[in-house]
């Protein structure tokens, strides 16, 4: 008997906090698809070989988490250019027999804000990026692509921050965390560090935040808590702000979109769902 079903996971190591397989299985069971989407925990010495079934046809393809997201690159046929650029990798599908590497961070950041905020992009804005790791990388390289006059980037290990504008050019610069003028005249502001994650009340304050420029946008990766001090203190003060689980449910829909031939659409339902999984 020939099986029909599609199937598509995520791999990680350890791999059990994923919310991948909820947003996925809620978009199977809502179009109504035979697909199966699982979590695999796959140690770094097992992924040549998941990689190879893949290949052979186990999979239609999948999720990658940490801590595969680089190294699964030398095992792929091909990259797409974001992919390239950002030199890690989060979704895979197959054709054929080649194996398709993308990364689609950048992606879901934008998309987030082109449903939450719509105008953010407006053409030669100002933005702060606060952070320089792999989260940075896929956000600065969203704000080149969106036309954004300058790209500040501030962190805490000042070198990482020059390292990330030398990679880009362009626009990109890095600056001091403690500049009191950090974040005059900018546009939109992105937390892309850990410092909010796991925050219980308004832990720290953001002094300097009131020299935004007027409508200003601020924006959180992190999605625990969903309203992160960052976001608090930017709306107490009236600018625009927008969470980070919309970023999480976007990225995913490329994805889906490959292995199940149905573009999934992020609604308020499904973000409900998370929240209350996020809750538990
Ligand atoms: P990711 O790939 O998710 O971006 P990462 O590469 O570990 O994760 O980067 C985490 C970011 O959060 C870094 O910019 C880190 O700053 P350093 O480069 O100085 O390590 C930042 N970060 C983490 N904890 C922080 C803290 N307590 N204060 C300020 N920045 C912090």
């Amino acid at each position: 008997m020939t099986e029909t079903i599609i199937r598509a996971g995520v791999i990680g190591h350890p791999i059990g906090h994923s919310r991948s397989p909820l947003i996925h299985r809620s978009w199977l069971a809502r179009h109504r698809i035979d697909g199966r989407y699982d979590a695999h925990d796959i140690s770094p010495a097992d992924l040549i070989s998941f990689v190879a079934a893949m290949r052979d046809g186990a999979m239609a393809g999948c999720n990658v988490t940490i801590p595969h997201k680089e190294t699964v690159l030398a095992h792929l046929d091909r990259l797409t250019d974001t992919a390239r650029t950002i030199g890690a990798v989060n979704t895979v599908w197959r054709e054929g027999d080649r194996l398709i590497g993308d990364n689609t961070d950048t992606y879901g950041f934008a998309a987030n804000l082109d449903e939450h905020a719509p105008d953010w992009d407006r053409a030669g804005g100002r933005a702060l990026v606060l952070g320089a790791g792999g989260a940075a990388l896929a956000i600065v390289h969203a704000l080149i692509e969106r036309g954004f006059a300058a790209v500040n980037i501030a962190n805490r290990t000042p070198d990482r921050a020059q390292r990330l504008a030398d990679r880009f050019g362009g626009p990109c610069r890095a600056v001091a965390l403690d500049d009191p003028d950090l974040y005059r005249d900018a546009n939109l502001v992105v937390n892309t560090t850990s410092l909010t994650m796991g925050e219980q009340m308004d832990e720290r304050p953001w002094p300097g935040l009131e020299r935004l420029a007027d409508g200003a946008t601020v924006t959180d990766i992190v999605y625990t808590p969903l309203k992160t001090s960052l976001l608090n203190a930017a709306e107490r003060q009236g600018f625009r702000t927008v969470d980070g689980l919309g970023m999480l449910l976007h990225q995913a829909v490329p994805g889906f979109e490959r292995w199940f031939g149905v573009r999934p659409a992020v609604t308020p339902a499904l973000r409900e769902q998370l929240v209350a999984d996020l809750d538990r």
